[in-house]
Protein backbone atom coordinates (compact mmCIF):
# COMPACT_ATOMS: atom_id res chain seq x y z
CA UNK A 1 0.00 0.00 0.00
CA UNK A 2 1.24 3.44 -1.09
CA UNK A 3 0.14 6.34 1.42
CA UNK A 4 -0.59 9.72 -0.08
CA UNK A 5 -0.53 13.13 1.98
CA UNK A 6 -1.78 16.62 1.17
CA UNK A 7 -0.72 19.30 3.42
CA UNK A 8 -2.86 22.63 3.31
CA UNK A 9 -5.53 20.05 3.03
CA UNK A 10 -8.22 22.62 4.38
CA UNK A 11 -7.45 24.88 1.17
CA UNK A 12 -9.44 25.44 -1.58
CA UNK A 13 -7.03 23.69 -3.68
CA UNK A 14 -6.22 21.30 -1.08
CA UNK A 15 -9.99 19.72 -1.08
CA UNK A 16 -9.87 19.44 -4.55
CA UNK A 17 -7.09 17.41 -4.06
CA UNK A 18 -8.64 15.03 -1.83
CA UNK A 19 -11.82 15.44 -3.95
CA UNK A 20 -9.28 13.88 -6.91
CA UNK A 21 -7.80 11.63 -4.87
CA UNK A 22 -10.41 9.51 -4.02
CA UNK A 23 -11.43 8.92 -7.87
CA UNK A 24 -7.83 7.37 -7.58
CA UNK A 25 -6.71 5.59 -4.62
CA UNK A 26 -8.43 3.59 -1.56
CA UNK A 27 -9.40 6.34 1.33
CA UNK A 28 -7.39 4.46 3.75
CA UNK A 29 -4.16 5.67 1.68
CA UNK A 30 -4.89 8.87 1.87
CA UNK A 31 -4.13 11.55 4.38
CA UNK A 32 -5.05 15.20 4.50
CA UNK A 33 -2.76 17.22 6.73
CA UNK A 34 -4.70 20.10 8.58
CA UNK A 35 -3.99 22.68 11.65
CA UNK A 36 -8.10 21.97 12.26
CA UNK A 37 -8.62 18.48 11.55
CA UNK A 38 -12.07 18.85 12.62
CA UNK A 39 -12.57 20.70 9.53
CA UNK A 40 -12.29 18.16 7.53
CA UNK A 41 -14.75 15.77 8.89
CA UNK A 42 -16.43 14.90 6.05
CA UNK A 43 -13.52 13.52 4.15
CA UNK A 44 -12.80 11.69 7.60
CA UNK A 45 -16.71 10.37 7.39
CA UNK A 46 -15.21 8.82 3.98
CA UNK A 47 -12.34 6.76 5.62
CA UNK A 48 -9.61 9.53 4.97
CA UNK A 49 -7.21 9.62 7.58
CA UNK A 50 -7.02 13.24 8.76
CA UNK A 51 -4.01 14.29 11.13
CA UNK A 52 -2.61 17.66 13.12
CA UNK A 53 0.04 19.54 11.26
CA UNK A 54 1.13 23.24 11.50
CA UNK A 55 4.03 24.19 9.30
CA UNK A 56 5.10 26.19 12.49
CA UNK A 57 5.21 23.28 14.58
CA UNK A 58 8.18 20.83 13.54
CA UNK A 59 7.28 18.16 16.22
CA UNK A 60 3.58 18.20 14.55
CA UNK A 61 5.23 17.56 10.94
CA UNK A 62 7.34 14.64 12.67
CA UNK A 63 4.15 12.94 14.21
CA UNK A 64 1.62 14.08 10.78
CA UNK A 65 4.29 12.12 8.04
CA UNK A 66 4.89 8.90 10.10
CA UNK A 67 4.56 6.51 7.09
CA UNK A 68 3.63 8.67 4.14
CA UNK A 69 5.36 7.74 1.19
CA UNK A 70 4.41 10.25 -1.40
CA UNK A 71 3.77 14.00 -0.30
CA UNK A 72 1.92 17.08 -2.11
CA UNK A 73 3.28 20.16 -0.11
CA UNK A 74 0.77 22.91 -0.61
CA UNK A 75 2.75 25.84 -0.65
CA UNK A 76 1.53 27.99 2.60
CA UNK A 77 -0.36 31.61 2.82
CA UNK A 78 1.84 33.45 5.21
CA UNK A 79 3.83 35.82 2.47
CA UNK A 80 6.92 36.27 4.10
CA UNK A 81 7.32 32.63 6.57
CA UNK A 82 6.97 30.21 3.53
CA UNK A 83 10.67 29.55 2.94
CA UNK A 84 11.08 27.95 6.71
CA UNK A 85 7.52 26.70 7.09
CA UNK A 86 8.54 24.92 3.85
CA UNK A 87 11.86 24.10 5.22
CA UNK A 88 10.13 22.55 8.26
CA UNK A 89 8.21 20.33 6.03
CA UNK A 90 11.10 19.02 4.00
CA UNK A 91 13.32 18.43 7.22
CA UNK A 92 10.08 16.56 8.76
CA UNK A 93 9.92 14.80 4.89
CA UNK A 94 13.13 13.34 5.22
CA UNK A 95 13.02 12.29 8.74
CA UNK A 96 9.95 10.18 8.33
CA UNK A 97 11.67 8.60 4.83
CA UNK A 98 8.93 9.97 2.66
CA UNK A 99 9.92 8.75 -0.80
CA UNK A 100 8.17 11.31 -3.11
CA UNK A 101 7.30 15.14 -2.81
CA UNK A 102 5.69 17.36 -4.78
CA UNK A 103 5.69 21.13 -3.84
CA UNK A 104 3.23 23.95 -5.45
CA UNK A 105 5.35 26.69 -7.23
CA UNK A 106 4.97 29.38 -9.16
CA UNK A 107 5.04 29.44 -13.04
CA UNK A 108 8.97 29.95 -14.19
CA UNK A 109 9.78 30.75 -10.60
CA UNK A 110 13.51 31.08 -10.62
CA UNK A 111 13.46 33.85 -14.04
CA UNK A 112 10.05 35.32 -12.62
CA UNK A 113 9.68 38.30 -11.54
CA UNK A 114 6.50 38.77 -9.81
CA UNK A 115 7.02 39.61 -5.97
CA UNK A 116 5.17 36.51 -4.93
CA UNK A 117 7.72 34.42 -6.94
CA UNK A 118 10.89 35.10 -4.39
CA UNK A 119 9.57 32.75 -1.82
CA UNK A 120 8.70 30.18 -4.40
CA UNK A 121 12.35 30.47 -5.76
CA UNK A 122 13.79 30.11 -2.40
CA UNK A 123 11.86 26.96 -2.10
CA UNK A 124 12.81 25.19 -4.70
CA UNK A 125 16.53 26.17 -3.92
CA UNK A 126 15.95 24.21 -0.43
CA UNK A 127 14.72 21.32 -2.02
CA UNK A 128 17.38 21.42 -4.39
CA UNK A 129 19.70 20.86 -1.40
CA UNK A 130 17.05 18.73 0.79
CA UNK A 131 18.47 14.93 -0.22
CA UNK A 132 14.59 14.64 -0.62
CA UNK A 133 13.39 13.08 -4.49
CA UNK A 134 10.64 15.78 -5.38
CA UNK A 135 9.25 17.48 -8.11
CA UNK A 136 8.30 21.09 -8.80
CA UNK A 137 4.58 21.65 -9.67
CA UNK A 138 4.68 25.47 -10.99
CA UNK A 139 1.44 26.99 -10.89
CA UNK A 140 -0.10 29.97 -13.15
CA UNK A 141 -2.28 32.34 -11.60
CA UNK A 142 -6.06 30.50 -10.98
CA UNK A 143 -8.71 30.91 -13.65
CA UNK A 144 -11.09 31.90 -10.56
CA UNK A 145 -8.98 34.94 -9.54
CA UNK A 146 -10.42 36.72 -12.22
CA UNK A 147 -13.72 36.00 -11.73
CA UNK A 148 -14.85 36.71 -8.82
CA UNK A 149 -16.65 40.27 -8.96
CA UNK A 150 -18.10 40.29 -12.50
CA UNK A 151 -21.66 41.60 -11.28
CA UNK A 152 -20.07 44.88 -11.28
CA UNK A 153 -18.10 44.35 -14.02
CA UNK A 154 -20.85 43.84 -16.21
CA UNK A 155 -22.67 46.82 -14.54
CA UNK A 156 -20.31 49.20 -15.05
CA UNK A 157 -19.50 47.84 -18.80
CA UNK A 158 -15.59 48.05 -18.24
CA UNK A 159 -12.60 45.56 -16.77
CA UNK A 160 -9.86 47.06 -15.81
CA UNK A 161 -6.37 45.55 -15.41
CA UNK A 162 -2.81 46.99 -16.39
CA UNK A 163 -1.63 43.80 -18.45
CA UNK A 164 -2.03 45.62 -21.52
CA UNK A 165 -1.80 42.44 -24.43
CA UNK A 166 -0.25 40.49 -22.48
CA UNK A 167 -1.65 36.74 -22.79
CA UNK A 168 -2.00 34.72 -19.39
CA UNK A 169 -1.86 30.56 -19.34
CA UNK A 170 -4.72 30.79 -15.91
CA UNK A 171 -5.93 27.50 -15.03
CA UNK A 172 -8.68 26.33 -13.23
CA UNK A 173 -8.13 24.97 -9.41
CA UNK A 174 -9.93 21.49 -10.27
CA UNK A 175 -7.43 21.30 -12.83
CA UNK A 176 -4.01 21.91 -10.94
CA UNK A 177 -5.43 19.55 -8.43
CA UNK A 178 -5.86 17.27 -11.51
CA UNK A 179 -2.75 17.82 -12.34
CA UNK A 180 -1.29 17.51 -8.85
CA UNK A 181 -2.46 14.16 -8.25
CA UNK A 182 -1.12 13.07 -11.39
CA UNK A 183 2.12 13.88 -10.23
CA UNK A 184 1.45 12.57 -6.54
CA UNK A 185 0.14 9.21 -8.35
CA UNK A 186 2.53 8.58 -10.95
CA UNK A 187 5.20 10.92 -11.32
CA UNK A 188 9.18 9.43 -10.42
CA UNK A 189 10.60 12.68 -9.49
CA UNK A 190 13.19 14.92 -10.38
CA UNK A 191 11.04 17.08 -12.63
CA UNK A 192 10.25 20.07 -13.04
CA UNK A 193 6.48 21.04 -14.75
CA UNK A 194 4.60 24.03 -15.49
CA UNK A 195 1.34 23.91 -15.24
CA UNK A 196 -0.12 26.26 -17.26
CA UNK A 197 -3.55 26.63 -18.75
CA UNK A 198 -3.86 24.92 -22.43
CA UNK A 199 -5.23 28.71 -23.62
CA UNK A 200 -3.35 31.63 -23.22
CA UNK A 201 -5.89 34.71 -23.23
CA UNK A 202 -5.83 39.15 -23.33
CA UNK A 203 -7.66 40.84 -20.77
CA UNK A 204 -9.20 41.91 -23.61
CA UNK A 205 -10.51 38.79 -25.00
CA UNK A 206 -11.75 37.95 -21.27
CA UNK A 207 -13.98 41.22 -21.22
CA UNK A 208 -15.23 40.31 -24.57
CA UNK A 209 -16.30 36.66 -23.62
CA UNK A 210 -17.46 38.29 -20.21
CA UNK A 211 -19.67 40.82 -22.56
CA UNK A 212 -20.99 37.73 -24.70
CA UNK A 213 -22.15 35.97 -21.99
CA UNK A 214 -23.77 38.53 -20.16
CA UNK A 215 -25.18 40.05 -23.41
CA UNK A 216 -24.46 43.46 -22.57
CA UNK A 217 -20.85 45.04 -23.87
CA UNK A 218 -17.74 44.95 -21.47
CA UNK A 219 -14.70 46.92 -22.33
CA UNK A 220 -11.13 46.63 -21.20
CA UNK A 221 -9.97 49.31 -19.86
CA UNK A 222 -5.99 49.14 -19.81
CA UNK A 223 -4.28 51.05 -17.13
CA UNK A 224 -1.12 52.50 -15.93
CA UNK A 225 -0.02 50.24 -12.77
CA UNK A 226 -0.48 53.14 -10.07
CA UNK A 227 -4.06 53.96 -11.48
CA UNK A 228 -5.16 50.19 -11.48
CA UNK A 229 -4.02 50.10 -8.01
CA UNK A 230 -5.79 52.96 -7.15
CA UNK A 231 -8.96 51.19 -8.95
CA UNK A 232 -8.28 48.41 -6.42
CA UNK A 233 -8.17 50.47 -3.78
CA UNK A 234 -11.36 52.29 -4.31
CA UNK A 235 -13.11 48.78 -5.09
CA UNK A 236 -12.02 48.45 -1.24
CA UNK A 237 -8.51 46.29 -1.35
CA UNK A 238 -5.95 46.92 1.73
CA UNK A 239 -3.19 49.37 -0.21
CA UNK A 240 -1.08 46.61 0.26
CA UNK A 241 -2.98 43.86 -1.66
CA UNK A 242 -3.60 46.58 -4.01
CA UNK A 243 -0.41 47.55 -5.08
CA UNK A 244 1.02 43.75 -5.10
CA UNK A 245 -2.14 42.68 -7.92
CA UNK A 246 -1.21 45.74 -9.64
CA UNK A 247 2.68 45.00 -10.35
CA UNK A 248 1.49 41.13 -10.78
CA UNK A 249 -1.40 42.61 -13.78
CA UNK A 250 1.80 44.99 -14.81
CA UNK A 251 4.11 42.04 -15.25
CA UNK A 252 1.44 40.12 -17.23
CA UNK A 253 1.80 42.33 -19.76
CA UNK A 254 5.65 41.21 -20.54
CA UNK A 255 4.92 37.49 -20.23
CA UNK A 256 5.40 37.32 -16.46
CA UNK A 257 1.70 34.83 -16.26
CA UNK A 258 2.42 32.92 -19.37
CA UNK A 259 3.67 29.77 -20.42
CA UNK A 260 3.36 27.64 -23.58
CA UNK A 261 4.26 24.30 -21.51
CA UNK A 262 1.41 21.66 -22.14
CA UNK A 263 2.63 19.64 -18.82
CA UNK A 264 -0.33 20.16 -17.16
CA UNK A 265 -3.05 18.43 -19.70
CA UNK A 266 -0.53 16.07 -19.93
CA UNK A 267 -0.22 15.03 -16.22
CA UNK A 268 -4.26 15.45 -15.40
CA UNK A 269 -4.73 13.39 -18.66
CA UNK A 270 -7.66 15.54 -20.06
CA UNK A 271 -7.75 19.53 -21.92
CA UNK A 272 -7.59 22.25 -19.67
CA UNK A 273 -11.32 24.15 -18.72
CA UNK A 274 -10.92 27.26 -21.41
CA UNK A 275 -11.34 30.62 -19.43
CA UNK A 276 -15.04 30.93 -20.89
CA UNK A 277 -16.44 27.70 -19.04
CA UNK A 278 -15.34 29.07 -16.10
CA UNK A 279 -17.04 32.95 -16.64
CA UNK A 280 -19.93 30.68 -17.30
CA UNK A 281 -20.11 28.91 -13.93
CA UNK A 282 -19.52 32.50 -12.17
CA UNK A 283 -22.14 33.84 -13.83
CA UNK A 284 -24.28 30.71 -13.16
CA UNK A 285 -23.49 31.45 -9.41
N1 LIG B 1 -1.99 30.41 -8.23
C1 LIG B 1 -2.72 31.34 -7.64
O1 LIG B 1 -3.47 32.12 -8.27
C2 LIG B 1 -2.68 31.43 -6.15
C3 LIG B 1 -3.51 32.35 -5.52
C4 LIG B 1 -3.49 32.38 -4.14
C5 LIG B 1 -2.65 31.53 -3.43
N2 LIG B 1 -1.85 30.65 -4.09
C6 LIG B 1 -0.93 29.73 -3.38
O2 LIG B 1 -1.48 28.41 -3.51
C7 LIG B 1 -1.77 27.87 -2.21
C8 LIG B 1 -3.05 27.06 -2.27
O3 LIG B 1 -4.09 27.88 -2.81
P1 LIG B 1 -5.54 27.85 -2.16
O4 LIG B 1 -6.42 28.58 -3.08
O5 LIG B 1 -5.89 26.48 -1.71
O6 LIG B 1 -5.27 28.75 -0.85
P2 LIG B 1 -6.11 28.75 0.53
O7 LIG B 1 -7.52 28.36 0.29
O8 LIG B 1 -5.80 30.05 1.17
O9 LIG B 1 -5.43 27.57 1.37
C9 LIG B 1 -4.22 27.72 2.03
C10 LIG B 1 -3.97 26.46 2.84
O10 LIG B 1 -2.70 26.59 3.50
C11 LIG B 1 -2.92 26.18 4.86
N3 LIG B 1 -1.94 26.78 5.76
C12 LIG B 1 -1.64 28.08 5.91
N4 LIG B 1 -0.72 28.22 6.89
C13 LIG B 1 -0.46 26.97 7.38
C14 LIG B 1 0.35 26.47 8.41
N5 LIG B 1 1.10 27.28 9.17
N6 LIG B 1 0.39 25.14 8.63
C15 LIG B 1 -0.38 24.30 7.88
N7 LIG B 1 -1.20 24.72 6.88
C16 LIG B 1 -1.24 26.04 6.66
C17 LIG B 1 -4.31 26.67 5.18
O11 LIG B 1 -4.77 26.04 6.35
P3 LIG B 1 -5.91 26.71 7.30
O12 LIG B 1 -7.24 26.21 6.75
O13 LIG B 1 -5.59 26.16 8.65
O14 LIG B 1 -5.78 28.19 7.22
C18 LIG B 1 -5.04 26.22 3.93
O15 LIG B 1 -5.32 24.85 3.98
C19 LIG B 1 -1.84 29.10 -1.30
O16 LIG B 1 -1.55 28.75 0.03
C20 LIG B 1 -0.80 30.01 -1.91
O17 LIG B 1 0.53 29.61 -1.53
C21 LIG B 1 -1.87 30.58 -5.42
Amino acid sequence: MTTYAVTGATGKLGRLVLDELLLKANPREIVALARDPAALSAYAQKGIQVRAADYDDPASLDAALKGVNRLLLISGNAVGQRERQHGNVMAAAKKAGVSYLAYTSVLNAQDSKLKLAAEHALTEKLLEGSGLNFDVLRMPWYSENYVGALGPSIEHGAIYGAAGDGRLSTASRADLAAGAVGALIGSPGGKTYELAGDQAWTMAEFAAEVGRQADKPVAYVNQSEADYAKTLEGAGLPPPVATLLASTSYLAGFGELYSESKDLSTLSGKPTTPISETIAAALKG
